[in-house]
């Protein structure tokens, strides 16, 4: 087994920094130690297999993408990153988790679906990844099947409010699956939109002949956000689910998704980069077609209205906990335009698994959050919300050593023919420009990005099973 040590870096946790070399052993972390340590008399840089030079630069866990979409058949088409270029574009941009969602169809064994999403990423991933449950047909059978997700070392499921005739569950569906997530030791995970009120929208706007991208966000009311938020929270009340609700953007949501927790109940929000850097005025409500890049579900709130600002200050005071990307990228050709002439027919979805790490850090240049901060809601509480934590999110002995050194004084251009690495023809980012830099990742002691070059390959990541939530109140 190599052994490797990082020196001279600063390193940084959820919970502190400070100057610190990191020993590992094979795949683990086996000590944090004094900067220059010596063991028996030799210093242990003499020692050691590999040293890397981390002066000046943050030493941090590597990043956990609790929300990812590789191959996902959605809006007609499937999503344009496989596991194989998703993955390595995550591992481009620091993070060295993701955990996707396998999809149950209507109609479909909820053992099958993950079985299929388990086919698809099998020695094909560049970092390791885990699984959470979309439940699209929630019956008998599927839940009975969600009592066999925790065996599986899958521990959260997901449901939507949204999306009817595709992935939607009603009232009854939710609260029953609700029942047995909270029986079952799963997490709920709802995709808090109302969907049969927004295709009331969607269809009057378009019979008023407003088809332009802009007005996918003008049928996604935040109205319609915030009640769905508090439908979820009620529900999960009733039953003791502890629920935790992907993509806010928001601000009435976030504020539904505080009074809950005010009062001591375990519901927790995730917020995307999109709803903290990017609006419906200036991206959705883009000359022609461009648009549609930016369609999404929650979709880009309005500027005027400071969702943005409030995100990042839900951030700040742990209103929301994490920040995942929602990875989901389609082509503009070939995709994206298939809603031409209808927004309700461009896929919905953004890429951004390579820019989350970065993007986030700018939030730290920018005096948005604390650096300690970044590594919270990057890493260390999606580790601990979906039950990795010890083994991930964490720079600590019998950690897993994935690690990220990450330049202060580095610079980033993000765009199509800059630094980007994922399957799309197109960048949600393009022109943004990030104050540091992604140098060095190692993938369970292995070194799979170094000084701008790629050197894993496809099946170093493996399936990582997870326990319970870490994260209850
Ligand atoms: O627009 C989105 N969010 N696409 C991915 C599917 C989902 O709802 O998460
Ligand atoms: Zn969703
Ligand atoms: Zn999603």
């Amino acid at each position: 087994m190599a052994t490797t040590l990082i020196t001279g870096g600063t390193v940084v946790s959820a919970t502190g920094r400070g100057a610190a070399d990191v020993l590992i052993d094979g795949e683990r972390i086996v000590a944090l130690l004094e900067p220059g340590s010596t063991v028996l008399g030799a210093n242990l840089t003499e020692t050691v297999d590999r040293v890397i030079d981390a002066t000046g630069k943050y030493v941090i866990p590597g990043g956990i993408d609790a929300h990812t979409h590789m191959s996902m058949p959605f809006g007609g088409t499937t999503a344009a990153d496989t596991f194989e270029t998703g993955t390595r574009a995550a591992a481009w941009g620091g993070t060295t988790t993701i955990i996707d969602f396998a999809v149950q169809k209507f109609g479909e064994r909820v053992q099958d679906s993950l079985q299929t999403w388990h086919d698809m990423a099998a020695g094909e991933c560049a970092i390791d990844y885990s699984f959470h449950q979309i439940i699209g047909d929630v019956n008998d059978e599927s839940l009975r099947a969600m009592r066999e997700l925790p065996g599986e070392g899958i521990s959260s499921f997901k449901l939507f409010m949204a999306y009817p005739g595709v992935f939607y569950s009603d009232d009854a569906q939710i609260l029953r699956a609700m029942q047995t997530g909270a029986d079952t030791g799963l997490l709920t995970m709802m995709h808090a939109e109302n969907g049969p009120a927004i295709d009331v929208l969607v269809g009057q706007l378009l019979a008023q002949g407003k088809t332009d991208p802009y007005y996918h966000g003008i049928a996604r009311a935040w109205e319609l956000e915030e009640e769905a938020t508090h439908r979820a929270i009620m529900l999960a009340k009733l039953t003791g689910a502890p629920l935790y609700v992907v993509h806010v953007s928001a601000k009435q949501a976030v504020a539904q998704l505080a009074t809950a927790r005010d009062r001591g109940q375990n519901v927790f929000g995730e917020t995307c980069p999109q709803y903290l850097y990017l609006s419906l005025e200036d991206q959705l409500g883009a000359p022609g077609f461009e648009g549609a890049k930016w369609v999404c579900s929650t979709p880009l709130r309005s500027k005027h209205d400071h969702h943005q600002d409030e995100a990042w200050q839900a951030l700040r005071t742990n209103d929301l906990q994490m920040v995942s990307t929602d990875h989901c990228p389609f082509c503009m050709k070939g995709q994206k335009d298939m809603g031409i002439g209808d927004f309700s027919k461009i896929p919905n979805g953004i890429g951004s698994v390579e820019h989350r790490m970065d993007l986030m850090y700018q939030g730290v240049v920018d005096g948005k959050i604390s650096l300690e901060r970044w590594v919270e809601i990057t890493a260390t509480t999606p580790a601990r919300m979906f039950g990795l934590y010890g083994r991930k999110g964490v720079l600590a002995p019998g950690a897993e050593a994935d690690v990220v050194i990450y330049d202060p004084n580095g610079h980033t251009s993000i765009g199509v023919d800059a630094t980007h690495h994922m399957n799309m023809d197109h960048s949600a980012w393009e022109g943004y420009e990030i104050d540091g830099h992604v140098d060095t990742v190692l993938s369970r002691g292995k070194v799979v990005v170094d000084d701008n070059t790629y050197l894993g390959r496809k099946g170093d990541g493996r399936f990582v099973r997870r326990d319970p939530c870490q994260y209850l109140i």
